[in-house]
């Protein structure tokens, strides 16, 4: 019915409205409705789609606390009202869309979602009047949540861990619009080849500091350029490139990757190792694995063997040299590219409930490393209940493993006590946490 009206509508604004009521109410990610979506949509409709998609995401809750100052009854208005009116107002302010587009726009896309034209183009036409933006009070927290649409919880946790100064930092860089940065196949190319290759596309790049196989993408580009070229490269955030290296891995290596899917850590340690390391990949999910084959395929790989299922229940004949468990997280390092995860979690002890998970997952596969071997966990958040915290109670339970040292390529990110973190606002990286565990 909603693919229907697409195809005949083929409204971006439109598509923004449906693609909302599918994140917020159905809990799909933005990037499988840009997928969905996209499709219908030509070229300068579909960026114009992503832009407010992303936009509204990122600014959900000011967006619709500007608009309880206008709406009459708030509560009994409808989510795809207050959805196109979100999207309406993400125009007016952030893209200097003219007012009367604005009006215009979001009436039309009314007439086809929500069905209160009027309401619409009253709340629109008087916030347009005012000439002002409002702005909210309250204590530090309450506001700062308002204004970068956090949850005032995320703020308090964070205050307190990083002050007042650093969180407000922490949560504007979490607003921004992240680098598009891409691991080159080194096994194929070189990082100076691929430079060339994007140029003549008409696209910039310039090297990563840390990462040696990283670019980070200069705008503008067209994504369908970047497309067309994986294999060559993988689009992976250089911090996500570090914790391949943390691990060490050389050729000749028997090496279990415990959550593979969709394999850009995999894919990394097989170029590392030249491809002649001996890599088992393991993921729970067969979704996630065909994208990982995919990926095996798309970069002519030999070295990797998949299997599917629980890394739990898998037993292993032979220990491994070294073991990567990148372990399912609340992902809340991701935030500048998912902006959907500031409003999955309702509280801090959705968080703790990761820590149990990610415990077994470590007791688990620690049993399968050699003595003298490497493992790293790691995650794509910096919460202390999935990070430290997981290691302070694995190193209790388990005294034949220990903290080894940093990495000196690497020591600008770790800490004191081994722990290696990266974050959106000091690094202008995405929010990793890694450590380096081995076996007596
Ligand atoms: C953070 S993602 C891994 C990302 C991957 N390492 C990469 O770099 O592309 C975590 C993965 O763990 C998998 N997973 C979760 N529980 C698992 C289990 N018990 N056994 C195996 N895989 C599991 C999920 O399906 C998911 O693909």
């Amino acid at each position: 019915m909603k693919n229907q009206k697409i195809k005949r509508n083929k409204n971006p604004r439109l598509v923004v409205v449906y693609s909302l009521i599918d994140v917020f109410q159905k809990g799909y990610k933005p990037k499988e409705c840009i997928n969905r979506y996209g499709r219908y949509l030509n070229k300068k409709d579909r960026a114009m789609f992503q832009e407010i998609l992303y936009g509204v995401l990122r600014n959900a809750l000011y967006l619709e606390w500007i608009l309880r100052q206008y709406l009459p009854k708030p509560e009994k208005t409808s989510k795809t009202t207050l959805y196109n009116l979100m999207a309406g107002l993400y125009q007016a302010i952030y893209m200097r869309v003219p007012d009367w587009a604005v009006v215009n726009e979001t009436v039309d896309v009314e007439k086809h979602s929500g069905r209160k034209p009027s309401l619409v183009n009253g709340v629109l036409r008087n916030f347009l009047r005012s000439g002002h933006i409002p702005s909210p009070e309250g204590d530090f927290e309450e506001r700062l949540a308002v204004l970068t649409s956090h949850p005032v919880w995320m703020i308090k946790r964070w205050s307190k861990r990083f002050g007042r100064e650093e969180t407000e930092r922490l949560v504007r860089a979490n607003n921004e619009i992240p680098p598009l940065v891409l691991r080159v196949n080194l096994l194929r190319y070189s990082r100076d080849y691929i430079m060339k290759d994007l140029l003549k596309k008409g696209i910039k790049a310039e090297h990563t500091k840390y990462s040696p196989a990283g670019l980070k993408i200069l705008p503008p580009y067209d994504f369908r350029d970047i497309e067309g070229m994986i294999g060559k490269v993988f689009i992976q955030d250089e911090a996500a490139q570090l914790i391949s290296y943390l691990l060490d891995v050389r050729e000749g290596m028997r090496i279990l990757d415990a959550c593979a899917a969709p394999g850009g850590k995999t894919t990394h340690i097989a170029e590392i190792t030249e491809d002649k390391a001996t890599i088992v990949a393991v993921d729970l999910h067969p979704d996630r694995l065909k994208q990982l084959k995919e990926n095996i395929l798309k970069g002519g790989y030999r070295s990797i063997g998949i299997v599917q299922g629980d890394v739990n229940s898998i037993t292993w004949q032979k220990g491994f040299d070294r073991i990567l468990l990148d372990s399912p997280c609340s992902s809340l390092g991701v935030i500048r590219r998912n902006p959907d995860l500031k409003y999955r979690y309702k509280g801090p002890e959705e968080i703790e409930r990761f820590k149990q998970k990610q415990l077994h997952l470590l007791l688990n596969v620690s049993n399968y490393l050699r003595e003298g071997g490497i493992l790293v966990y790691s995650v794509c958040s910096f919460e202390p209940e999935e990070t430290k915290e997981v290691v302070d109670e694995f190193l209790h339970k388990r005294k034949d493993f220990y903290i080894i040292d940093r990495m000196d390529k690497f020591e600008c990110f770790f800490d004191k006590d081994g722990y290696f973190f990266t974050f959106p606002h000091r690094d202008n990286m995405d929010g990793f946490f890694a450590v380096r565990l081995s076996r007596r």
